[in-house]
């Protein structure tokens, strides 16, 4: 059950925007004027708050990752956001538009590639997102983009990896262990998003659910078989909350105890989907809960874990319509 959700859409803003509330009108213009200033600005929110609890000076931030799926712009929203946190220059940068849900395993795996080679650095991940790409009146025979509607918010999240921490002054709290990516053959009309003048639209095919918990089981063996691991109420669970029934349908598939993905649905019921953000939110409320519960690991007390962060396709990448990502995490 989704019991809230915050959006940077106001009641002002849709009465003075009214093509954003119909259905297919053209609007595009109106929605990327917004995007393009307010996505940025909750990636400071949440960037300030991610570095602000790291401790270290900005000056140690060597590499950014921003990734959103609303809008699109150059100079992107990376560089946007360099300047807004007042970071160097020479930062380098990784802008990724359009990656949808998927987005949230992708920086992290990529992250962890980027850290690891590169001795010393520190990169800051952030995502950034609102459903006000996707917000319009509703039509009888696009039921699917009601439902998206229904499950999708606002928000924003980040984080700062790294692969030598320093003892004295930082504070590792999960190490990705691995990270692979895996897609789906022949679900390409699963979940669609394509932008056109009427803004980004969405087409979520019914049966999403049963495609991911049917092949769920095989993919996530092959993540985790060579780690030794293979009893699924052995570890912890991080998983992108894409709608109630993907969680109950992969907790069913898997035979998870009744709280493995406790972490997921309260994100879920507390902001709706964040798309590539969602992930990073679980995370964050697991180790907050398990420090609160006082856990001896801020995966609530368990070693190993995994984060699955998914299901959107994209037309770019041709047939590899459903994204799945796994991210093995071991606590700290
Ligand atoms: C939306 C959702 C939470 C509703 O769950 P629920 O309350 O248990 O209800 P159901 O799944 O039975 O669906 C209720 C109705 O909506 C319809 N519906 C659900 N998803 C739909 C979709 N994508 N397109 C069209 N209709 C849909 C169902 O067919 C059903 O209609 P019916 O009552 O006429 O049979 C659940 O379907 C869900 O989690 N779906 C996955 C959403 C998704 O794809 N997320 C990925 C985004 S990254």
């Amino acid at each position: 059950m989704i019991k809230k959700r915050f959006m940077v859409l106001t009641e002002e803003f849709l009465k003075n925007s009214p093509n954003m509330c119909e259905y297919m009108t053209p609007s595009l213009n109106t929605r990327q004027d917004l995007m393009i200033t307010e996505i940025p600005m909750l990636g400071k929110e949440a960037a300030t708050k991610a570095i602000d609890e790291w401790g270290l000076p900005r000056s140690k931030i060597t590499h950014l990752i921003f990734c959103t799926t609303s809008g699109i712009d150059m100079p992107s929203a990376d560089i946007r956001l360099i300047k807004l946190l007042g970071l160097s220059p020479s930062v380098n940068r990784l802008m990724m538009y359009q990656q949808g849900c998927s987005g949230g395993g992708m920086v992290l795996r990529l992250a962890k590639d980027i850290a690891e080679n590169n001795k010393g650095s520190r990169v800051l991940v952030v995502c950034s997102e609102t459903m006000a790409s996707i917000f319009c009146g509703p039509s009888e025979n696009h039921v699917d983009l009601l439902v998206g509607q229904a499950l999708f918010g606002d928000g924003a999240a980040a984080i700062i990896v790294g692969s030598d921490p320093d003892s004295e002054t930082e504070r590792p709290l999960f190490e990705i262990v691995s990270a692979n990516q895996t897609f789906i053959p022949n679900t390409e009309m699963a979940i669609r998003l394509q932008m056109r003048e009427e803004g980004l639209i969405l087409h979520l095919d019914k049966e999403t659910p049963d495609i991911i918990s049917e092949n769920i089981q095989n993919v996530l063996t092959k993540a985790v078989s060579p780690h030794g691991l293979s009893d699924w109420n052995s570890l912890f669970w991080v998983v992108h909350p894409g709608g109630r029934r993907i969680l109950d349908n992969l907790e069913l598939k898997l035979n998870l105890n009744k709280h493995k993905l406790r972490a997921s649905r309260h994100v879920l019921s507390e902001y709706g989907n964040m798309t590539s953000a969602c992930a990073l939110f679980v995370i964050d409320e697991m180790r907050r809960k398990s420090l609160e519960d006082g856990k001896s690991t801020t995966g609530e007390g368990l070693d190993w874990g995994v984060l699955i962060g998914r299901f959107l396709d994209s037309k770019s990448i041709g047939k590899m319509m459903f994204d799945e990502i796994e991210v093995t995490i071991r606590t700290e």
